[in-house]
């Protein structure tokens, strides 16, 4: 059984003390849900104070992005030796960084070797644009960025990476890919990873929907077989409904 993992990516929204309210106020409600993993990926300056705000429990912290060096002129940018001792995962290939920040296949597969290592977990995002998935080409698209990402990382490191597949024309249109769409591709991003890696390792994986996950489309997505959790931007700002998410979660895998 693959512990599900809920994941909040707030992308570039709450202050350092929003982000701080935010984790304090809902750190109580989240405890009792230690059935599935929950992540909060907060903005890079406020990952100290929540890191902080969320000592002794187990609600980890994320980072949305790192560079592939360890340091050097690279204006903006943060590392993966920075991340360390402040987050356990960092998200890796998001749709927005690919589109906005010029991230390249190439780099998702130097960032997530770095991560790895020094010992964060990347979540590895990829997914297909509206014209590629009306052309009926998404599973080709997705295959190629999940073979890109994965080149060359061992099998040994698979424990400690989960893929998530978001759409792009899915990310905060309120226009979600039904359960089973999303399972169909889950399912075939899974046997890439079986093809690279034997069905056992694939098998163990944790993937990821996300796009347009609300409370009310939660146990939809959470359902379906090869669907291992959410990565979850505006739902999860909210404090009741990433609670909300993360009960229904537990609850649709029948491990409330
Ligand atoms: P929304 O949940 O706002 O659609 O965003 C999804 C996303 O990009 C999470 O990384």
């Amino acid at each position: 059984m693959r512990t599900p993992i809920i994941a909040g990516n707030w992308k570039m929204y709450k202050t350092p003390q929003e982000a701080v309210a935010f984790v304090n106020a809902t750190k109580d409600q989240l405890a009792p849900y230690s059935a599935a993993e929950r992540v909060i990926c907060p903005p890079y300056v406020a990952l100290p104070a929540v890191q902080a705000a969320l000592a002794g429990t187990e609600i980890a912290v994320g980072a949305q992005d790192v560079h592939w060096e360890d340091q050097g002129a690279y204006t903006s940018q943060i590392s993966a030796p920075m991340l360390q001792g402040l987050v356990k995962y960092v998200i890796i290939g998001h749709s927005e960084t690919r589109a906005y920040q010029g991230v390249t296949d190439e780099m998702v597969n130097k960032k997530t070797k770095a991560a790895l290592a020094h010992g964060l977990h990347p979540i590895i995002a990829v997914g297909e644009s509206l014209e590629i998935n009306e052309a009926g080409q998404t599973q080709d698209f997705v295959g190629r960025q999940i073979r890109a990402a994965f080149e060359g990382i061992p099998a040994s490191d698979l424990a400690n990476i989960v893929v998530a597949y978001e759409p792009i024309w899915a990310i905060g249109t309120g226009r979600n890919a039904s359960g089973e769409q999303a399972n169909t591709i889950i399912g075939a991003i899974r046997g890439i990873l079986a093809e690279l890696y034997g069905q056992g390792a694939a098998d163990a994986m944790r993937i990821q929907y996300g796009g347009s996950v609300k409370p009310d489309n939660m146990a939809e997505f959470m359902s379906q077989p090869h669907i291992d959790g959410a990565l979850v931007g505006g739902a999860s700002l909210k404090e009741e409904s990433f609670v909300a998410l993360v009960r229904i979660a537990i609850e649709a895998k029948g491990l409330a």
